[in-house]
């Protein structure tokens, strides 16, 4: 098995006085760590990581995927976990469709509240030939049911009674109103597993079932995913240990002594271009999982090069409050060799590929984030397949819920954004919400005032 690297040397600065994995306040709650995280796993509550549901769903994904053999696109409404998952491997891992020429099959994620791209997708796509998948935990979030209302009304309109042959629910197995949809209407449908939040549910359906259709191998990014859970999946005495020397663990513990230290940024910054969008899924992963109780650190994507010449120079001599997790691959394609192409002026790269440019500047961007006092972890893919993108997806959703634990909050929630849900729902006359319409009268009152408004 291709094995990856976690590089220590730079992630520890001197302004973090000695902390390391050893002597810091993740240190000193080892155990109550380990014991929670043992009664989570034999709770089932971290089905991520023991993956309960596998089988079934390696038995239910390929019916699924002949259902929808003959379609070339698939639109997939979703948000959130609901989509980002999805959008990472598709990019990752079936680029063709951002390339001239794509005639295989495509996939487009409805993940924002854009009138103006639905009606492109829906008067453009030969619905004939489109799958929709409508992804949603709760299936009760407003952005997923309003697109599939529309969605559905249209598919109804062009299809008839053919269109729920062209649509999959995936939701909750017994909960919420899509999973009532699929009992009433008798619809395909995949479960999303107990205790399986949006940003934790990439290697269930929410992913693997928009990842199967492109033709991306879900086994080997499950196998890849198993392999970093397997050595904590311990008796519960050897939990504590497992933990101890897990990279996960180290990642998580790093990550609070950041911000003890006053690092309340975490940058992640991807060298493997084809990965990018994994910045996307991690920064919701890390920002809605640890953003509680005025704690937790701000993700920030960043994509190697391209952002050297946007964002890096705030990095590198912004304020100090940045750590950074550094993502590179020594495996990717070297691509063309420069020779003769390039001019005398340019001899340096005479003898380069065009991928060598990619690696120099990704060990110089690393080497001044390192000179500028940037904490750093950098992390060395060996591999980029599909089963290394499991992997890495792993380590960071159990480094994320171990961070959690060390904090003392609830990784798997997100209850402060319920609030601008619930006064978008008054603002839309849902019924029951009379404390939100007083609120929303005074709020949008106090800001009507002419006295604070300013044009330009
Ligand atoms: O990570 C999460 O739990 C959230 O971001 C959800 O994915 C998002 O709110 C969508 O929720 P649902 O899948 O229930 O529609």
């Amino acid at each position: 098995m291709t094995m990856h690297h976690l590089d220590w040397t730079h992630a520890y600065t001197a302004r973090m006085q000695g902390a390391s994995a050893a002597g810091s306040r993740g240190a000193s709650r080892l155990g109550h760590v380990a014991a929670s995280f043992a009664a989570d796993v034999k709770a089932g509550r971290l089905p991520y990581l023991t993956m309960p549901y596998r089988a079934e769903l390696e038995k239910e994904l390929p019916l699924v995927l002949e259902r929808l053999r003959s379609c070339k696109h698939m639109l997939l409404l979703g948000i959130g976990g609901s989509a980002l998952g999805a959008r990472a491997l598709q990019k990752a891992f079936s680029p063709a469709q951002d390339r001239p020429n794509c005639t295989g099959r495509c996939l487009w994620i409805a993940d924002n509240i854009d009138p103006d791209t639905l009606d492109a997708w829906l008067n453009t796509l030969p619905l004939k030939e489109t799958a929709v998948v409508v992804v949603s935990k709760s299936g009760g979030t407003v952005e997923t049911m309003a697109q599939y209302f529309l969605v559905r009304r249209r598919l109804q309109q062009t299809l008839g009674a053919a269109w729920k042959e062209h649509t999959v629910l995936v939701t909750d197995a017994k909960a919420g109103d899509l999973r009532a949809e699929a009992r009433n209407e008798s619809m395909c449908s995949l479960p999303v597993p107990d205790y399986l939040g949006g940003r934790y549910s990439v290697l269930s359906a929410v992913g693997l079932l928009p990842a199967g259709f492109l033709g991306i191998d879900a086994k080997a990014l499950l196998d890849g995913a198993a392999s970093v859970a397997a050595p904590l999946l311990v008796s519960e005495s050897a939990v504590r240990d497992a933990l101890a020397a897990h990279p996960a663990w180290h990642l998580a513990v790093w990550a609070d002594e950041l911000t003890a230290h006053g690092y309340s940024e975490l940058i992640f910054f991807s060298y493997i271009p084809l990965w990018n969008y994994f910045g996307a899924w991690f920064s919701q992963l890390w920002a809605e999982s640890l953003g509680k109780d005025g704690q937790g650190s701000m993700p920030v994507p960043a994509v190697g090069v391209t952002d050297q010449h946007s964002v890096n120079q705030m990095f590198l001599d912004g304020p100090r409050n940045k750590g950074c997790l550094f993502l590179t691959s020594d495996a990717l394609p070297k691509g063309e060799a420069f020779g003769d192409a390039a001019p005398e002026k340019w001899s340096r790269l005479r003898d380069k590929h065009f991928g060598d440019l990619l690696q120099a500047e990704a060990l110089g961007t690393r080497m001044a984030l390192n000179k500028y006092g940037v904490p750093l972890v950098h992390i060395n893919m060996r591999a980029t397949d599909e089963h290394a993108a499991g992997k890495l997806m792993e380590l960071c959703m159990t480094a994320t819920i171990l961070a959690g634990l060390i904090m003392g909050i609830n990784p798997v929630d997100q209850p402060a954004v319920e609030l601008g849900k619930r006064l978008a729902d008054a603002r839309l006359g849902a019924p029951g919400l009379t404390e939100e319409q007083r609120e929303l009268e005074a709020f949008t009152s106090a800001a009507g005032n002419p006295a604070y408004r300013q044009q330009f």
